[in-house]
Order: structure tokens, then sequence, then C-alpha cells
């Protein structure tokens, strides 16, 4: 079998940028992993998301999810297998209601009216956000939005969910229902954090990434007790934390 995505040599470099981003970068998931991708400010994990599901391509290289090369054939299909939430939940909701904002993309593949609606109340229901289908986004809490946000994205059933700084912006008893919110779905997921305890919660395994490559591929609780390596990678638990 495929894995759920496989990074095979990428390398990219911002239009204009004379250092490169990434120069010749590997990864592979396997179907039903959830990884943690760390790194300092700057390491590149946002572009990495941003390559998973074709917003930017790669220069050299290639993605591959589920075993389909991304290129302009499959670019469609692969932004419905790869669900990307975004690190600022304004990007992803910017519909008067959760309802709507979740029934965006349902809509946009041309699904009919009975099928949308399927799709949108499971979503919401996948993040206990149920009661949440009537607000305008603007006026949830940052944990609420949070769990709106990946509801869009759920409702476009994919098969893998890249999440890009997911606690950012929400308080700690928001942040522990996002763990187990994701650590409770199927799907494979790349969770893109710094917050070391949230990569505990919700990933056995983080890949850190250093200078555009992957430096460490390891046991998230190994990495967590190995205060060295931690350092080395520019990494830091909070303050009185005990892994
Ligand atoms: N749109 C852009 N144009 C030029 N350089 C960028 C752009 N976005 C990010 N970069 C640069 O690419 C590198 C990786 O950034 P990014 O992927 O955002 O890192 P991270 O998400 O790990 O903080 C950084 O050096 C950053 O300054
Ligand atoms: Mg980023």
């Amino acid at each position: 079998m495929s894995a759920a995505v496989a990074v095979e040599d990428l390398a990219f470099t911002y239009p204009g940028e004379h250092h490169s981003v990434f120069d010749g970068l590997d990864i592979t998931i396997e179907s039903g992993e959830r990884v943690a991708l760390l790194g300092p400010n700057g390491s590149g994990k946002t572009t990495l998301a941003l390559h998973l599901n074709g917003l930017l391509r790669a220069q050299r290289g290639e993605i591959v999810i589920g075993g389909l090369v991304l290129d302009d054939d499959t670019l469609a299909q692969i932004r419905r297998q790869v669900g990307l939430v975004f690190q600022d939940p304004n990007d992803q909701l910017f519909m008067h209601r959760v309802r709507d904002d979740v029934a965006f993309g349902p809509t946009n593949l041309g699904l009919d009216t009975v099928e949308i609606a399927r799709r949108v109340e499971q979503a919401l229901h996948d993040v206990g956000a149920a009661g949440l289908a009537e607000q305008a986004p603007h006026h949830l809490s940052g944990g609420e939005r949070r769990r709106a946000a990946v509801a869009s994205v759920l409702s476009m059933n994919p098969e893998v969910l890249v999440l890009d700084e997911p606690t950012s912006g929400i308080d700690p008893l928001g942040r522990h229902e996002l763990a187990e919110l994701l650590t409770s779905l199927p799907q494979t997921q790349l969770v893109v954090t710094h917050d070391l305890p949230f990569a505990h919660a919700t990933c056995a395994r983080s890949l850190v990434l250093d200078q555009g490559k992957i430096a460490l591929d390891l046991e998230t609780k190994t990495l967590l007790n190995d205060p060295d390596l931690l350092a080395r990678h520019r990494l830091a638990l909070p303050f009185g934390y005990r892994s």
C-alpha cells in the first residue's frame, strides 16, 4: 500500500529570495498516522503545509498523496484529499454563518443539496460544534473557531488533514478539547506546531525541521525527555512543564 503522504526530494525557494527553504526534503507518513512537524519560526513548516495540497508547487521533487503524484492533472483531486487547516481561522471562515462555511467546499464540488446537508451535519457533529451551526464565525471563541475551521475541511471528506499551528489563539481548555478532537478523527494527520505538549498529546511521532531538512524523526516522548536535543534544534518546553 502507498504511503498516505510522501515528500520526495522537495526543493523550493520563494521567488526573489536567495536562500532555499527546502533543497531535498524527504518525508513519509503512513496511512492513519498522526505526526507532529516541529521546528523554530522560519524553518519552513507553513511552506511545507502549502505544498501538501498544491497551494505551492514543487520546484524539484514530488509530493505524492495516497500514491497519486501531485501535478496539474491531479491537483483538484489532491485538494479534496488533503484538507489544510490554516493557521489563522479567519483565512478559512468568511461566511456569515458557520453552517455556510462548512457547506462551502461541498457546494463547490457540485454535490446535491441533500448530500451537502448530510456532510455539514456530520462534520459539525464530528468536531462537537453542532450547536454552532447558526452562529457567526467572528462571534466564536478561539477554540470554537478552530473547530469550525476543522469542520469546514472535514466536510470535503479528506483522507489527510494538515493543521498549521492549530493551538494558536486558543486557551488551555480549548487546547485540551482540540487534542481530544484530533485524536478522535480517523484521518492521517500532520500537525504543524511549536507547542511541544500539544504534539505530545496528539502525535506519537515527531519530525523536527531544521535548515530545510528533517533533522529528527523520533517518538515525541523521546524528544520531550531530551533537553539537549530540544536545545540543539531551538525547541523549548513551556515553563514548569514535566512530560
Ligand atoms: N511569501 C513569502 N515570500 C518570501 N519568503 C517567504 C514567504 N513566506 C515565507 N518565507 C520565508 O520562508 C522561510 C520559511 O517560512 P515558513 O514556511 O513560513 O516557516 P514557519 O512556518 O516554520 O515559521 C522563512 O525564511 C520565511 O521568511
Ligand atoms: Mg508557519
